[in-house]
């Protein structure tokens, strides 16, 4: 019994000086010092050993017990120990590396352009004007003097929020997402006016917003966009007023040396109306492919507010004239960089948008 003792022992120690991991060793106490572990089962044994001998084989028995005991523990110290440390130097933290750089976002281009179209606005004294995105047919159409059976009222060209126009429904009261900034000229001027309805103040304002129109999505149009209206209504204002501000913003926006060219047009809101140009960025007038050989570029629209807007909005046009403007950022934005494809503006493509700012 002494002998079989003994040679446990000797087996456990070096069993256990094998042990590298503590799975190793949760595995070794249970093969030895566990419930069913060899020396428990060896120990059972103790009773069967003659009575005169029992209690020697018994306190040696427990000296082996002890002793494996206590060599377990310093060996768990000591797996937990290199344990530890390796887990140190694998998670080891180099302090004198340099700090990884945050990447800092940027303001969308078309953001860009309108804080940019805003900031020399206001060097004009123009207030930034925000009116609603969902309009009525009344306002984005009717007080705009543009007729029912126009052509940009036809459902291919606008998104109704209300299914379809119902017969016997009267047309005005149909809501839709605004095709252009124009209808926030009526909001605009009905709040100015209503300040002092009998002597209404003078308005200086730029609306910018995005628009919406029922389109074949296409490198040259996109279902939403921005616009910015100007408008300006007071006692004396001209045409000449209208193209001051226009080639002041110009020439800041796209440099002094630009050349702007007038060119009449319509639109029902606006009379005079007229369509701007500027000589084209990239030749200067000589013919490229961004001007299609013709030396210039459409910027945007512009007149003299209707008599029939004026009084919509509350200004009577015996005493108040006035004049609007309309462009569109995202084509003065492709037209500034070159961009030759309006859907990169909303694909949210990473590798297109990190390019500006
Ligand atoms: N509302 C016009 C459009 O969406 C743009 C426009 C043209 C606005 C002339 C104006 C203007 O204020 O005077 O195409």
């Amino acid at each position: 019994m002494r002998a079989e003792l003994q040679a446990l022992q000797a087996e456990a120690m070096e069993a256990l000086a094998r042990a590298q991991t503590s799975g190793e060793l949760a595995e070794w106490r249970t093969r030895f010092l566990g419930r069913r572990g060899a020396l428990t089962r060896l120990m059972r044994r103790v009773g069967q050993v003659p009575p005169e001998e029992r209690p020697v084989v018994g306190r040696f028995a427990n000296e082996v017990k002890q002793a494996l005991e206590a060599a377990y523990r310093e060996r768990a110290e000591a797996i937990r120990r290199a344990e530890v440390e390796e887990m140190l130097q694998r998670d080891a933290v180099d302090v004198t590396l340099p700090g990884r750089p945050p990447s800092v976002g940027r303001w969308h281009p078309s953001t860009q352009t309108l804080r940019e179209i805003e900031h020399i606005f206001a060097e004009l004294g123009f207030q930034v004007y925000r009116a609603r995105d969902v309009e009525l047919d009344e306002f984005n159409f009717q007080l705009l003097n543009i007729p029912p059976g126009h052509p940009a009222r036809d459902m291919q060209d606008t998104f109704y929020v209300t299914t379809t126009p119902q017969d016997g429904q009267e047309e005005g009261h149909q809501v839709l997402l605004r095709t252009h900034t124009s209808p926030g000229q009526i909001h605009a001027m009905r709040e100015f006016a209503a300040v002092d309805p009998d002597n209404p103040p003078p308005v200086r304002i730029i609306l910018p917003g995005m628009c919406y129109r029922h389109e074949q999505i296409t490198p040259r149009s996109e279902i939403q966009f921005h616009q910015v209206e100007g408008l300006a209504v007071g006692r004396h204002i001209t045409m000449a007023d209208l193209k001051g501000t226009v080639e002041y913003f110009v020439r800041r926006m796209f440099g002094a040396e630009r050349r702007l060219r007038f060119r009449a047009s319509h639109f029902p809101f606006t009379e005079p109306s007229a369509e701007v140009d500027m000589d084209c960025l990239l030749c200067r007038g000589e013919g490229c492919r961004i001007c299609k050989q013709t030396g210039w570029l459409e910027i945007m629209g512009c007149g003299m507010v209707h008599p029939v807007v004026l009084r919509n909005g509350g200004y009577d046009p015996q005493h108040y004239t006035g004049f609007a403007f309309g462009m569109g950022p995202e084509r003065i934005t492709m037209l500034k960089y070159g961009i030759e494809d309006i859907r990169y503006f909303w694909q949210n493509d990473l590798r297109f948008l990190e390019q500006f700012g």
